[in-house]
Parts: C-alpha cells; sequence; structure tokens
C-alpha cells in the first residue's frame, strides 16, 4: 500500500495568523476573516451546520451530484483527457473528492487544506480504501494565493471547489482566485459549487437556524481568538447577526457586543460601544449568468452548469 505524501509549501508557512486576526480587530469597522471560524470545535460545528434543515447548499449539491454526475463527469473529462489529477479545494475530510473517484478513475487525487493535519487524517483512511492511488496532501492558506508545484498538479488538471465556498470571497478576490485555479488546471477544467440568489427568508434562516448551530459556529470565533491571541473575550457578551444585503448579494455574518466593553489581548486592546459589530463573514449569492460570466472574466471557457428544481444551487464545469 502506497502512503500518502503530506506537503507544507514554503508559502504556507509565512504570515502571523495572530496578527492578522489583531489587525482585523484594531481596524476601525472590526473585521476578522472568515478562516478563523475553522479551529477544531469549528469545523465540527461546520459539519453540523450542513445537517440543519435549514442549510440547504449542501444536500442541494449533493443531489445535484446524485441527478447529473455522469454527465458531469463527462464534461470534466472532455476538457481534462482521462485519468485527470483531482486538486481539491478546501477539502476537509476529503469525502466530497472521492465521491468523485467512481465517476474519474484519477490517476492522482491533491488535496488542499488551511489544516494539513486534519488532511493527513483524512487521507490515512482513505489510503486504506484505495490502496493503490496516489494520495497527496497540501496544508496551504490558498485564501490568500493559490499556487502547487507544477510537477504534482501536470498538464490539465481538474481543480475541484465544492460547497459554495467561493462565495466567501468578494468579486475582485473570487476572480482572482479563479484566475489562479486556472492556472493550477493547466489546460484542464474547474469543478465548482455556487450558491444561487433566491428568497431573503430562505437565505436568512439559512444562516440563522432555529437551533443555533450557526449562532455557535460565529461565537466560537471569539473562543478561537481568546486562545490564539490570549484574549479575554466574554462568549456572553456577544450575540450573532445574519443579514442578507440585496445590493450587494450576500449575506453578512456580525457578532454584535450586548453591552459596553473593553477587550484585551497580548499586545493590544479595544473598547467596543453596545451594538458594535465585528465582521466575521460574507457569503455573496451569484446568479448564473452573473457566475458565467466571471469564469470568463478569469479565462475559463465554455462555462456549463447543472442545478436543482428549484434553481438554488448550480454546479459548473468550464474549461481551462
Ligand atoms: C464555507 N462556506 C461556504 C459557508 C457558507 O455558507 O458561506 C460557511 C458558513 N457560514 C455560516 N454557515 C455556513
Amino acid at each position: 500500500m502506497t502512503r500518502p505524501r503530506i506537503l507544507q509549501p514554503a508559502a504556507a508557512a509565512a504570515g502571523d495568523p495572530a496578527a492578522e486576526a489583531a489587525a482585523g480587530l484594531l481596524q476601525p469597522a472590526a473585521a476578522v476573516a472568515p478562516k478563523f471560524f475553522y479551529d477544531a470545535q469549528g469545523s465540527r460545528l461546520f459539519d453540523a451546520i450542513t445537517e440543519l434543515a435549514e442549510y440547504y447548499p449542501t444536500r442541494t449539491e449533493a443531489a445535484i451530484f446524485a441527478a447529473h454526475g455522469p454527465a458531469i463527469a463527462r464534461a470534466v473529462l472532455e476538457h481534462t483527457g482521462a485519468p485527470p489529477v483531482i486538486v481539491d479545494l478546501g477539502a476537509g475530510n476529503c469525502a466530497k473528492g472521492a465521491a468523485l473517484f467512481p465517476l474519474l478513475a484519477p490517476r492522482r487525487y491533491v488535496a488542499v487544506d488551511i489544516s494539513a493535519d486534519y488532511v493527513a487524517g483524512a487521507l490515512a483512511q482513505l489510503q486504506r480504501e484505495h490502496p493503490a492511488l496516489d494520495l497527496v496532501g497540501v496544508g496551504l492558506d490558498f485564501s490568500s494565493r493559490l499556487v502547487l508545484p507544477a510537477e504534482l498538479t501536470g498538464p490539465r488538471a481538474l481543480v475541484f471547489y465544492p460547497g459554495s465556498s467561493i462565495g466567501n470571497f468578494d468579486p475582485p478576490g473570487a476572480l482572482a482566485l479563479l484566475r489562479q485555479a486556472r492556472d493550477v488546471a493547466g489546460g484542464g477544467a474547474l469543478l465548482i459549487g455556487v450558491d444561487l440568489v433566491k428568497p431573503e427568508a430562505v437565505l436568512e434562516a439559512a444562516y440563522d437556524d432555529a437551533l443555533g448551530v450557526t449562532a455557535a459556529f460565529n461565537l466560537n470565533l471569539l473562543r478561537h481568538l481568546n486562545r490564539l491571541l490570549g484574549a479575554d473575550f466574554e462568549l456572553r457578551q456577544w450575540r450573532h447577526v445574519a443579514r442578507f444585503d440585496r445590493e450587494a448579494s450576500r449575506i453578512e455574518m456580525h457578532l454584535e457586543a450586548r453591552a459596553p466593553q473593553r477587550v484585551r489581548w497580548r499586545g493590544g486592546e479595544r473598547s467596543f460601544a453596545a451594538g458594535e459589530r465585528i465582521h466575521t463573514e460574507n457569503s455573496y449569492k451569484w446568479t448564473v449568468d452573473g457566475f458565467a460570466a466571471l469564469l470568463r472574466e478569469a479565462g475559463f471557457a465554455a462555462p456549463r452548469h447543472w442545478s436543482d428544481e428549484r434553481g438554488w444551487f448550480a454546479l459548473f464545469v468550464a474549461g481551462a
């Protein structure tokens, strides 16, 4: 049995997450990047979110794959040729990537994730199920920059970016990431999940569920900052806010101070007035035409998409 290789490119070691988070807290309108949701507890809470009745994206994307998997695979293979290298962005537990194996019979699976440890555990399990497959884990925060060694991806790879995570980038950021994804694909293809514009009530319920799991996910970011920065955020002094901004076509998540307070951390501090907010996430919702235009602007060719009956979510395939 081959063993998964785990790489930690030098670029990934650069950057100081604590300094980045502290700088965000000190902006006039405090903001902390959504990657800080994902400590171990946050990753488990996100998994719980994907099972909520209100959070439709994960199950809708899975239903589109179930209904159209073979057609999607044919569209991918037209661009990549067979067998492709799959580069899975934000691979996490690798379940979505592994679901492509029977459809695409890849010659290599490259799982990219901000947490090399998490992906290493998932790949070790996957190797037992696919003993002969070349599995590679890459620990990389590709929200800053997506570059991978060319010998890993080869020509004509498939870049797979499911789950509508592209929605967590603003349009210029999404464009920049897609251009980098095109370079990684090197003449191959992109397969990407995109959440679509829909009624406000559906969107707001998805990001403010009745059980309060998304609220816990948002508040957990403060616990993560307490550990990362040695901060003294009191979680009970904050509340979860999620609102759809139709003009910007995005869900915004914030943490709102319930009372005036002063927060201290190693090397810094800040006062928050009652009602003052920390912006923690944007989740952009696209139209099919808008996203196809973005793909073309990023240099992708012939975008095609598959959707569900309600038109809530789309899977796009495009040539790199
Ligand atoms: C990871 N990302 C696509 C999720 C989203 O829907 O924007 C993160 C999330 N935030 C709150 N619920 C889920």
